[in-house]
């Protein structure tokens, strides 16, 4: 089994490559950072992992990294992120776009070029890491949660389209992981709010995310898991808001 992994140079994708080679696949990682990268298959040790470096925000990247794999049979669609926790009306337009490009149209891009080979191979299986983003809003997430609802709403629809060829896809929604650069990229670079996000509770780990992707992965190809949402226990939902005189 040969699996692709975007998103690999760190937090939840290093993890889900890490684990599916574990777990005897033939593993592609990709990324924007080669050292990233390199540092991953030294840490693997060489064999049965091959990395390329694809800046997915650009439209062209998921049909050359197309070309470049040939034929796969997992396609985990995990780069992504959230840039800003403004309110709407003061985000930034061009985060905006930005999670608009790395969250939904590499995710849509990178689908369709691995869909016709799957198809016509008769096997093949997508995972979209989503959020619960998607389904629950929540102040600042705006755009983020709209891209996340995208790649939840996508999963189904190829699920509508692809019912009897064999291709499997599967929407997995974490709530809160620690220990990746997530909350770091959201803010910028400024680690102290980033740290503040997960003080005194217990997040998701990045390798409870791989391990449900393991055991999707693991799954006879007669089930197709649709979605998992999970979250840590220490999460819940937010009440209604109310703004008072
Ligand atoms: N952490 C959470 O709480 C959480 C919760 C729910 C869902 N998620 C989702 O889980 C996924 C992984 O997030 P994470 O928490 O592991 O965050 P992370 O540590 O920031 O990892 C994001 C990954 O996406 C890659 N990426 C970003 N922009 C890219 C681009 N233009 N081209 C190619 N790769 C790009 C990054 O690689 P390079 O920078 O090397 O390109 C990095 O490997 C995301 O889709 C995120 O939305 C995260």
């Amino acid at each position: 089994m040969k699996a692709l992994v975007t998103g690999a140079t760190s937090g939840i994708g290093s993890a889900i490559a890490k684990r599916l080679w574990q777990d005897g696949m033939e593993v592609i990682a990709t990324g924007r950072r080669e050292k990233r990268l390199s540092e991953l298959i030294a840490e693997v040790g060489g064999s049965r992992i091959t990395a390329y470096t694809a800046d997915l925000s650009l439209p062209e990247a998921a049909e050359s990294l197309c070309e470049t794999t040939g034929p796969i049979d997992i396609l985990v669609n995990n780069a992504g992120g959230a840039f800003g926790l403004e309110p709407a009306q003061r985000a930034s337009a061009s985060d905006w776009s930005e999670m608009i490009k790395i969250n939904v149209e590499a995710v849509a891009l990178l689908t369709r070029a691995y869909l016709p080979g799957m198809v016509e191979r008769g096997s093949g299986l997508v995972i979209n890491i989503g959020s619960v983003a998607g389904e629950f809003p929540y102040p600042g997430g705006n755009v983020y949660g709209a891209a996340k609802a995208f790649v939840r709403q996508f999963s189904l629809n190829l699920k509508a389209d692809l019912a009897g060829t064999g291709v499997r896809i599967t929407d997995i929604e974490p709530g809160m992981v620690g220990g990746t650069e997530f909350s770091a990229v959201r803010f910028k670079g400024d680690l102290e709010k980033a740290a503040a996000v997960y003080q005194g509770m217990n997040p998701l780990t990045p390798e409870d995310v791989a391990e449900v992707v393991s055991f999707v992965a693991a799954l006879p190809s007669r089930v197709n898991i649709n979605t998992i949402s999970m979250m840590p226990s220490d999460q819940g939902f937010g009440p209604f808001f109310v703004s008072r005189q």
